[in-house]
């Protein structure tokens, strides 16, 4: 295939080779552009076919900016069909193999990835085989999904009419080892949600270098995903921090139900990560949070104790309330002058005797002592309640 051209693509070099597909760079001799060609593996298999067609298909209805844009469906000589796609030279699975990316990145790629599941999901296409080989990018880091090959099988199939569950159990489970939900694995129906579950893994594995669920051999990997429960990133890798292992623990939920219900609430949960609240809560975890409690309790009890103080109360000696009451008469009989006599006499006896404050100002008001009036309003607002 090197150097030869095929319709108007001549083919370069040899970009890579998954289980069904064997991709070329190659240069458009109608355009200036360098492009992706994706052969089937095996020209010879019939049954490949059919499946790169449905790919294109799929494809081509998924216009979003996180997934792999297709320019056309072509034809060799010979009447081999190939996918002509845009170039993506950077592969996450490469990056990968270079070292852990920082969470900021971890978190981006995610999110774009989650976006682009809700674009296809909302389409009524799952992709049934998202994993870092199946994501690429631009040469200026924009992230774009991959690979609808086994998503295509799909849209073929059932997923056409908007059925959001695809019965798989006729089907040899889909997908690759290590990424399949256990749904899949026990080939029960399948969902967005499995999607999620693949997703989960990917971000389990951008996060700690590791696997969710390793194994030697399939029926280990198998095994592990159905049962074991792995541990948060954060184990391996401190910089995760709690609320990004719930959100990965939460996607690699066995049961479908106890994952996030669509890639959308994925995106908004990534998303969250930068709200203050988020950020907050993860700083007060561990150590921190025992110390930021501590105080917490003391300024609380300082707080009480002032509190107490200022509210408690008040008792009133049993001379005051003597004035008091009969003041409080003479306001009744409308001897307001009488009543500010003894209501001064209940104040001097008790200064903090709120009630006899307020009343004296209501009998200076009424004989029009409008100042004195004001003061002592003003000396009752200012004192602990009393009774
Ligand atoms: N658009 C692209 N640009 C550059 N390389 C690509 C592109 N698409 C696929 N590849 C390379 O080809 C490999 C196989 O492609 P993929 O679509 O995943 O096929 P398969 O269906 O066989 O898994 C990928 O792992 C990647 O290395
Ligand atoms: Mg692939």
């Amino acid at each position: 295939m090197l150097g030869k051209t095929v319709s108007h693509y001549r083919v370069l070099r040899k970009l890579g080779e998954g289980g069904m597909g064997v991709v070329y760079e190659a240069e458009d001799e109608n355009l200036p552009r360098r492009v992706a060609l994706k052969f089937c593996s095996a020209a010879q298999d019939p049954q490949l076919r059919p499946s790169l067609l449905r790919e294109a298909h799929a494809l081509c209805s998924l216009k979003h900016p996180n997934i792999a844009e297709v320019y056309e469906l072509g034809q060799t000589g010979e009447g081999e069909p190939f996918i002509v796609m845009e170039l993506l030279p950077d592969g996450l699975s490469g990056r990968l193999r270079n070292g852990r990316p920082a969470i900021r990145e971890t978190r981006r790629v995610v999110a774009a990835i989650a976006m682009a599941s809700e674009h296809a999901h909302n389409k009524g296409i799952l992709h049934r085989d998202i994993k870092p080989s199946n994501v690429r990018m631009t040469e200026t880091g924009q992230v774009k999904v991959t690979d609808f090959g086994l998503a295509a099988a799909v849209y073929g199939a059932a997923v056409v009419s908007q059925q959001s569950t695809i019965p798989t159990a006729k089907e040899q489970a889909v997908g690759t080892p290590g990424f399949m939900a256990p749904e899949v694995i026990r080939r029960e129906a399948a969902d967005r949600r499995s999607d999620l579950f693949s997703l989960g893994c990917l971000l389990y594995e951008m996060l700690t270098g590791k696997a969710a669920f390793p194994g030697k051999t399939h029926g280990e990997i198998y095994e592990n995903t159905l049962k074991s429960e792995p541990a948060p990133p954060s184990s391996s890798n401190p910089a995760a921090g709690p609320a990004l292992d719930r959100v990965t623990l939460k996607l690699l939920e066995k049961r479908p139900e106890d994952r996030y219900q669509s890639a959308g609430e994925v995106v908004a949960a990534l998303e969250a990560l930068d709200s203050p609240v988020v950020v907050w809560r993860s700083w007060l975890d561990g150590r921190r949070r025992m110390l930021v409690y501590g105080v917490a309790v003391w300024m609380v009890g300082f707080l009480a104790v002032f509190l107490w103080n200022r509210l408690r109360v008040h008792v009133v000696p049993q001379q005051a309330r003597y004035w008091y009451d009969r003041g409080i008469a003479s306001i009744a009989e409308g001897s307001y002058f009488n009543a500010t006599k003894q209501l001064t006499e209940a104040v001097k006896s008790d200064p903090d005797f709120s009630m006899a404050r307020a009343h004296l100002a209501e009998a200076w008001d009424e004989i029009e002592y409008s100042e004195l009036a004001k003061e002592a309003l003003l000396q009752a607002t200012r004192g602990p309640p009393s009774l």
